[in-house]
């Protein structure tokens, strides 16, 4: 060896470097360094397509990474860009330097693996509710869900990570599955296992609240329109006179106009005893 390497003579270099990525997670995994003589400890450096290209083939250390006893290095803050990373990790100890192992091919995270995402559907009331699993913030999420039986289906694209997908039909059962996408390598997972939940019947006493609410309504109604009906009368048409300066601008057709309003008012409510409305609704209802 030159005399310049001698201290690297000693210290043999990482084998079996390679990246696992997974979910844009990206981690840099080697083979540990066995020398007699004390811990061995890494140093990991990346460098980008700009570092390659443009500043010198320089290469950037990656501060959590040096000097660590671990055999693997979390670089997924380095890798920020969609382009080609070349990666190396050394061995030291004390004073021995390992050299350099790079990477056999370059390291591009749109390679990264993509797992379909964990997807639990549940009815909450008759709210149809995804909960998927946080992948981070690079990740959406595509939800297919459709009416059991039912081909069509609707697709909705979220980023948290519980969603309300749809009010549910009483009874009625929804299938859902879901994909993993991302926008910064412009791909997607394969899809979920599909789940289906089904929608309560309406309980008894839901109908009746329901049944309640709707005669009260009913019965509210014809008081709602005479009311509105007084008030329009009182606004629209006021029973002051007018000054004769007016009137004698104003053609008679227009003067009249307020006593029509005031028939048509008369005549388009008919206000009916609670009684006697109940009665009706009930004989046409059956
Ligand atoms: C590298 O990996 C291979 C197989 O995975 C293994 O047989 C070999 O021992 C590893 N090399 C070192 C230096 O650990
Ligand atoms: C590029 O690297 C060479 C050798 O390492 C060095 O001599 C030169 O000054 C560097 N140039 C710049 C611009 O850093
Ligand atoms: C994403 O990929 C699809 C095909 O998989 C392609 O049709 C689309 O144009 C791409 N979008 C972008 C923004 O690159």
């Amino acid at each position: 060896y030159p005399a310049l390497l001698a201290h690297e003579a000693f210290m043999p270099a990482p084998q079996n470097i390679s990246i696992v990525s997974t979910n844009m997670k990206h981690f840099l995994t080697w083979s540990p360094v066995t020398v007699p003589g004390g811990a061995v400890r890494y140093s990991v450096e990346f460098q980008g397509e700009y570092e390659r290209d443009y500043a010198n083939n320089s290469w950037i250390p990656i501060g959590e990474c040096s000097a660590i006893r671990a055999t693997q290095c979390d670089i997924t803050d380095d890798i920020s860009a969609t382009v080609p990373y070349n990666v190396r990790v050394r061995a030291v100890q004390g004073t021995q330097t390992s050299c350099w192992t790079t990477l056999n091919s370059l390291f591009n995270r749109i390679t990264t693996s993509l797992t379909p995402p964990n997807l639990s559907a549940m009815a909450d009331g008759h709210h149809l509710l995804v909960k998927l699993e946080h992948l981070g913030p690079a990740f959406e999420f595509w939800i297919f869900y459709w009416r059991k039986g039912q081909e069509n289906w609707v697709r909705r694209v979220f980023s948290s990570a519980t969603v309300h997908l749809e009010t549910m039909e009483a009874g009625t059962e929804y299938c859902i599955r879901a994909q993993a996408y991302v926008e910064a390598i412009n791909r997607s997972s394969d899809f979920s296992e599909t789940q289906c939940v089904k929608a309560a019947v309406m309980s008894v006493t839901i109908t009746l609240v329901l049944f309640a609410g709707f005669v009260v309504t009913v019965l509210t109604l014809p008081f709602l329109a005479w009311k509105i009906c007084q008030i329009c009368k009182y606004s629209c048409c006021p029973t002051v006179g007018m000054p004769d300066t007016l009137k004698l601008e104003f053609p008679a057709r227009l003067l009249n106009f307020r006593g029509e309003e005031e028939e048509s008012c008369d005549m388009a409510v008919r206000v009916l005893p609670p009684e006697e409305l109940l009665h009706l609704w009930i004989h046409e209802a059956l």
